[in-house]
């Protein structure tokens, strides 16, 4: 090798090594060759039963322990919850159902280890406050289990990095439980946009707001058992705390970790106006709580760029008094898909939203498969109108087909890094922050998401 060519080899691999050290990727040449081989498309083996534990029996992981039990080829194994009546009632549940007994393990904040550790458990379901996530999950995986994680998965890029190398490492699904991916509107503009029907994806918006007045404040101050966790994160932290319900669904319909990736993105919030004022009405104007200034602004919006030029819009407010919206927008080169409340325009007539007629005869013509076959039983089971129901059946039938998952940990990484490098941009006031590439190379060669059906 001639000095030259030697130096010139020796520049390259440096500014390869540095790229790698900058993006979490120890090895560009191949996505995570390095680390155990690239999860994309990872297919486990089938399992013919699922045999389930869950961790967090609160509001939303009683809806998993009622639902779960209700599919066929599923036993719910073991129940967790620091606060033991939680886990008690659920298993009473479903022994009242004729189901078997599942183990308990409550108490303390690490009874949920033993849980993971046993060996008749293949999925641990993580539906715990937000701190907790990346830990359950990073366990569940080392002991050889698939996680699916509540949103969002991570709160911090090194988490998402780590959950994505666990997975790696240890050749286990890591799903990002976002139900908002399985919903009839979004699995719509799913299928528009596949059928080419919306054209060439040009730019997406997505959100959460949802004005949830003061019940993060109706907790019990003295619950020392993880109560208070929102209210204490909107304390400390500012920037978008919860992006993956609206984000997903438009990742998936523009393929992005799949063809696409984000690059950049640039964040800024609002003052924190409605959200101290409520504390202060609440507890009064002299009150401790009204001195204790909340960082998190009532409103905050994130502008992701992509590699192939696409723009995406994503907001977050639980806190201003308005109707709900995820948005739900997509923007293609033959027109217009909006939600809350849904509205479509197709070329040529672009002008206005088209009527009630046609819009119902477009959503008969694309209803997605999945609501298609399933939507009465969805819709009885309920959750969210039925998007609940519909996420765990398609969980499960991968993984009992040992099927690709709809979301991987690339995506559940992607998604809840959100949570981060916003922040990390309203501090830096609103300056660009790069966008990790947690497929290391892989979104380059990775096909979009198809139709999903079941
Ligand atoms: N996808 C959705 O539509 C949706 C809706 C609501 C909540 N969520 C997510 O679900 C998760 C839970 O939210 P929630 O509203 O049910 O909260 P919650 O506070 O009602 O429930 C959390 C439960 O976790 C338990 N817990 C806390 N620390 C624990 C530990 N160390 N070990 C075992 N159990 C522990 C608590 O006792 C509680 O029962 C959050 O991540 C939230 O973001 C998602």
């Amino acid at each position: 090798m001639t000095r030259r060519r030697f130096l010139r080899s020796a520049a390259w691999a440096g500014g390869a090594a540095l790229l790698a050290a900058h993006t979490g990727c120890r090895s560009l040449t191949g996505a995570g060759s390095a680390r155990g081989g690239s999860m994309m498309g990872f297919r486990a083996p089938p399992l013919p039963r699922i045999r389930v534990g869950i961790i967090g029996i609160g509001a939303r992981g009683t809806g998993f322990v009622r639902r779960l039990a209700a599919i066929p080829d599923v036993d719910i194994t073991a129940l967790c919850d620091v606060r033991e009546a939680r886990a008690v009632r659920e298993a009473k549940a479903l022994t009242d159902a004729g189901k078997p007994a599942p183990a308990l393990y409550t108490g303390t904040e690490t009874a949920w280890r033993g849980l993971c550790e046993r060996p008749d458990v293949d999925v641990v379901y993580i539906i715990t406050p937000w701190l907790w996530h990346t830990p359950m999950a990073l366990h569940a995986m080392q002991c050889g289990k698939h996680a699916a994680v509540e949103v969002p998965a991570a709160m911090t890029v090194a988490d998402c990095w780590r959950l994505v190398r666990t997975a790696e490492a240890t050749r286990r699904h890591c799903m990002l439980l976002e139900n908002c991916c399985y919903g009839f509107n979004e699995l719509l503009a799913l299928n528009l946009s596949r059928k080419g029907v919306l054209g060439d994806l040009i730019h997406g918006e997505a959100g959460y707001l949802h004005y949830t007045g003061t019940s993060y404040l109706e907790e019990d101050p003295t619950d020392e058992k993880g109560g208070q966790w929102r209210q204490r994160w909107y304390k400390e932290h500012t920037g978008n705390a919860y992006p993956t319900h609206g984000l997903g669904p438009v990742c998936q319909w523009m393929g992005i970790n799949r063809g696409d990736r984000m690059d950049a993105l640039t964040s800024m919030s609002s003052a924190s106006l409605t959200r101290n004022r409520a504390v202060a009405a609440k507890y009064g104007p002299e009150s401790p709580q009204a001195k204790d200034a909340y960082k998190m602004g009532d409103i905050n919006s994130s502008l992701i760029r992509t590699r192939r030029g696409r723009t995406i819009l994503v907001q977050f407010d639980t806190t201003n008094p308005r109707p709900y919206s995820r948005i739900n927008l997509v923007q293609g080169s033959k027109g217009i898909f909006a939600d809350y409340p849904l509205r479509i325009a197709l070329v040529p007539d672009v002008h206005a939203w088209m009527d009630d007629t046609k819009l119902e005869a477009l959503k008969a013509e694309h209803v997605h498969p999945l609501w298609d076959k399933n939507g009465e039983a969805a819709r009885r089971m309920g959750g969210h109108g039925g998007m609940d129901f519909l996420m765990d059946l398609r969980f499960c039938h991968c993984l009992r087909h040992g099927l690709p998952l709809d979301i991987d940990v690339y995506d559940t990484a992607l998604w809840s890094s959100v949570v981060e490098l916003s922040e990390r941009s309203v501090l830096n006031g609103g300056s660009a922050v790069v966008v990790p590439d947690f497929t290391c190379g892989g979104w380059q060669t990775a096909e979009p998401l198809g139709i999903v059906t079941m």
